[in-house]
C-alpha cells in the first residue's frame, strides 16, 4: 500500500497511544481493535492511526461516512478488506466495483424482491421448525452453533430448492464455515503467506475447487431441465440485463452464490445469537414480545405477511442490530480527496466502524442501554444507523436478513424458553460482527414453563 502524508494532514488528530516505529499497533493489541475504534469516536471526525509504517484514517462522523459511501462514492474503492477476499468470493458483487458491480447488482436485485422473500419465508420457518424439532426440553445447547446450522441451511435451501441441489447443499455447508473463517484471517496476513503450499492453504484451495465443480454441475443440470425452481439459483441463471439482454456466465453465478453464502450466513446467525442473549437479560422484552405474538398470531404459525404487524418485535430486532453491528469496514481513496477539511492522498485506506458509531452517546443517548422503544421514533439523523452500510454497496440482503431474523425469532420464542447456563460469562470475538465465543443455553418447552 502506498501512503504519504500531504502538507495539510497536520489537521488530522493522531489517535492516542502512538509509540516510535510500531505506531499504534501495541495500543490496538492491548485494547482490542473494537475498543480502540469505539474510543476513537471521541477524538474527532477523522483520526489518523499509524499501524507500523502504514497510516490509515478512521472516519468517525456519520456525515463523513455518508459522503464516502453515498454522495462522493466515485472517489472511493472498496479497500483491502474486500480485495483480499477475491480468492474466496471471486469477482462477485461484494468485491467488484464500477459498471460491472452496477450490472451484477441489477441482475441480482429480483432475487431479493418481496415476492421472492414471501417464498423464502416459508423455507425459513420450515427449517427453523426442523432444527428446533430435534431439541430436547432441558438440554443445554451451544446456541451459537445451532443458529449457524440454521442460517446455513436456510441459505442452502433458498439457493437451491430442487433436489438437484442436494449435493451442493451438503458441500457448501461443509466448506462455507471454512471459507468464512479464512476470509478474515487472509485479510490480516501478507498475501505471500496466503499462497504458500502449506497444508492449510492446500486444504483451503482444494475446498474451493471442489465447491466450484459441484456448483457448475448443478447449474448445468438446472439449465438442462429448463424449469424455474423459484429459488435463488433459478433467479440468477434466468436474470437478463434489461439494456443488453445478456445474462451471467456460470463463473459469475458461481461467485455470486458463494458471496451470498459468506455474506448471509454468519452475519444472520450472530445476530440471532445476540437476540436470544438479549432476551435472557431483559425479561420485560420477552413478555412484551410474547404478548404481541399472542395478539397478532394467536395460535397460528407466522407468515411473511404478518411481519409488518409485529411492531415491537421489529423494534427489538433494530435495537439488537444497533448494538451488535459490524465493527469494521473499509474503503480506499482512488484519487486525492478532501474529506472534512482534510487532504487525503490517493490509495489511502479508510476505516469506519458501524459498531463504534452506534455506541457513541452523541448519536444514541445512553448507548449501552438495550432499549427497543428508542425506535418508536426514527433517529434524528438516519445516517447514524449503518448496520447494513449505505449507498451503492448497501447490503443487498438486508430485507432477507430482517425476514429471516423475525421468522426465526417468533417461531422459536413462542415454543421455547432459552436461558443462559448458571455462571455463564460472555466472551466476545471479532469476526464480521463481534460475536459471543460460546453461548450455551438451556432450552425449555414454553408450554411446560407456563404450567410449571
Ligand atoms: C444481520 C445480517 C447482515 C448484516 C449485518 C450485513 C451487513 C452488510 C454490510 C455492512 C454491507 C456493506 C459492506 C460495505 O459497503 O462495505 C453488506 C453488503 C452485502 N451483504 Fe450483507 N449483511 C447481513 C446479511 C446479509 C444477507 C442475509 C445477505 C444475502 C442473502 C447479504 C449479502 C450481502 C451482499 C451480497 C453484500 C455486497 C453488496 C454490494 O457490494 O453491492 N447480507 N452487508
Amino acid at each position: 500500500m502506498t501512503n504519504s502524508l500531504s502538507s495539510s494532514t497536520h489537521a488530522v488528530p493522531t489517535a492516542p497511544g502512538r509509540v516510535p516505529l510500531l505506531g499504534h499497533i501495541p495500543s490496538v493489541l492491548r485494547h482490542s481493535p473494537v475498543t480502540t475504534l469505539r474510543s476513537l469516536q471521541a477524538h474527532g471526525d477523522i483520526v489518523a492511526l499509524h499501524l507500523g509504517p502504514v497510516t490509515v484514517y478512521v472516519v468517525n462522523s456519520p456525515d463523513l461516512i455518508h459522503r464516502v459511501l453515498v454522495t462522493e462514492t466515485d472517489n472511493y474503492g472498496k479497500g483491502r478488506l474486500f480485495t483480499r477476499s477475491t480468492d474466496i468470493i471471486g469477482n462477485g458483487i461484494a468485491t467488484s466495483e464500477g459498471e460491472f458491480h452496477h450490472r451484477q447488482r441489477r441482475l441480482m436485485s429480483p432475487a431479493f424482491h418481496r415476492t421472492q422473500l414471501r417464498t423464502y419465508g416459508e423455507v425459513m420457518r420450515g427449517q427453523t421448525e426442523a432444527i428446533t424439532g430435534t431439541w430436547q426440553p432441558g438440554a443445554v445447547l451451544p446456541l451459537e452453533k445451532e443458529m449457524n446450522r440454521l442460517t446455513a441451511r436456510v441459505a442452502a435451501k433458498t439457493l437451491f430448492t430442487s433436489e438437484l441441489g442436494d449435493r451442493a447443499v451438503a458441500e457448501v455447508q461443509k466448506t462455507v464455515p471454512l471459507m468464512t473463517k479464512e476470509a478474515m484471517r487472509r485479510v490480516m496476513v501478507p498475501d505471500v503467506i496466503n499462497r504458500l503450499p502449506t497444508p492449510g492453504n492446500r486444504r483451503f484451495f482444494a475446498a474451493i475447487a471442489r465447491t466450484r465443480k459441484i456448483l457448475n454441475e448443478v447449474m448445468s443440470a438446472y439449465e438442462e431441465q429448463g424449469v424455474d425452481h423459484g429459488d435463488l439459483l433459478s433467479t440468477l441463471l434466468r436474470a437478463r440485463d434489461e439494456e443488453t439482454g445478456e445474462g451471467m456466465t456460470h463463473a459469475q453465478v458461481h461467485d455470486e452464490l458463494i458471496t451470498l453464502f459468506i455474506a448471509g450466513t454468519e452475519t444472520t446467525s450472530t445476530t440471532l445469537s445476540w437476540l436470544f442473549y438479549e432476551i435472557t437479560r431483559h425479561p420485560e422484552v420477552e413478555e412484551r414480545l410474547l404478548a404481541e405474538l399472542e395478539t397478532v398470531l394467536g395460535d397460528r404459525a407466522v407468515t411473511f405477511d404478518d411481519l409488518p404487524k409485529l411492531e415491537y418485535a421489529a423494534r427489538f430486532v433494530d435495537e439488537t442490530l444497533r448494538l451488535h453491528a459490524p465493527w469494521l469496514s473499509m474503503r480506499r481513496t482512488k484519487v486525492d480527496v478532501e474529506l472534512g477539511g482534510v487532504h487525503i492522498p490517493a490509495e489511502t485506506e479508510l476505516i469506519y466502524s458501524p459498531d463504534a458509531v452506534h455506541h457513541n452517546p452523541r448519536h444514541y443517548p445512553d448507548p449501552e442501554r438495550f432499549e427497543p422503544d428508542r425506535w418508536l421514533s426514527a433517529p434524528a439523523d438516519r445516517r447514524t444507523f449503518i448496520t447494513f452500510g449505505a449507498g451503492k454497496h448497501k447490503c443487498i440482503g438486508d430485507h432477507f436478513a430482517r425476514t429471516l431474523i423475525l421468522i426465526v425469532l417468533t417461531t422459536i420464542v413462542r415454543k421455547w424458553r432459552l436461558t443462559t447456563v448458571p455462571g455463564y460469562k460472555l466472551r466476545e470475538v471479532p469476526d464480521v460482527l463481534l460475536r459471543p465465543k460460546t453461548l450455551p443455553m438451556t432450552v425449555e418447552a414454553r408450554a411446560a414453563c407456563r404450567t410449571a
